[in-house]
């Protein structure tokens, strides 16, 4: 399965110009990059920009749960299909706490899925205690969020896991790896206990929150199918190290397979 890196653009950048010079700048990224499967999402007004895009896959960054309702300010998942949207990221930390509880966004799911799109799953706590609250929480978000997708769809769904704590420039720290596999076992289980083992290694797991050039290859290493990447996907240079590093350990990968 090919490395997946999701460039989480958020509410920036604030211009079309900036908009078309960053994708250019991914666009050159991509054609050097051919198994790895960068997806890129822009603030829905600069979507159409990413149409005319075959290098690399435009995401947007929510959408609305209803399929067709008279909703001021939603967008439906119709319409980013009718704009060549791949990708939707759905449950980001940042729309759960304007609102989106698990039934919203299990609904949502349902919707790109309906529309041959893939939803991006984002699940983690806000706080890791001692006792293991966290991955009742962890497992609580998956079996409500894909409560009635059928297990044929499961494999068109990729999950991120980033922990609350670990997002934005106000984080407290970046997870330790040891963290990160944690959890990647966990959410395995859960899905392998949903449905079975083969659905459950169909699913990707990327790690998001805090990576940057200096540790993205780490997570990668450690068993990460890819990153969701936010501040640092908004500079193509560091953008374009982490794609560097993710190559990195292809090659080694390689390596340690020739001299077997
Ligand atoms: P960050 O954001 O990389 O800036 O921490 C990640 C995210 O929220 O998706």
């Amino acid at each position: 399965m090919n490395k997946i890196i999701v460039g989480n653009w958020k509410m920036s950048p604030n211009s079309v110009k900036e908009t078309e010079n960053l994708l250019k700048e991914i666009s050159l990224i991509s054609k050097k990059s051919k198994n790895i499967d960068i997806i890129a999402c822009p603030p829905f007004p600069f979507l159409p920009f990413g149409k005319k895009i075959t290098s690399f896959h435009i995401g947007a960054q929510n959408v609305s749960e209803e399929i067709d309702a008279a909703n001021t300010g939603d967008v439906s998942t119709k319409m980013l299909k009718s704009l060549n949207i791949s990708h939707v990221i759905v449950g980001h930390s940042e729309r759960r706490k304007k609102g989106d509880t698990n039934s919203m966004i299990n609904r949502k799911i349902a919707g790109i899925l309906k529309e041959k799109m893939f939803p991006i799953l984002c699940v983690g706590e806000s706080v890791r205690d001692t006792n293991g609250e966290y991955l009742i929480f962890i497992k609580s978000q998956i079996h409500e969020c894909l409560a009635q997708i059928p297990k044929a769809q499961i494999k068109n769904i990729i999950i991120a896991y980033e922990p609350i704590w670990a997002i934005g420039s106000q984080s407290q720290r970046v997870a330790t790896t040891e963290e990160f596999v944690e959890i990647r076992i966990f959410i395995k289980k859960v899905l392998s206990d949903m449905y079975d083992i083969k659905t459950a290694n169909s699913v990707p797991i990327l790690y998001g929150g805090s990576v940057h050039p200096d540790n993205s290859k780490s997570f990668i290493d450690s068993g990460a199918d890819g990153l969701l990447v936010g501040r640092d996907s908004l500079s193509a240079k560091k953008f374009g190290e982490i794609i560097n590093s993710i190559k990195q350990h292809e090659i080694n990968q390689r390596n340690r397979e020739y001299y077997k």
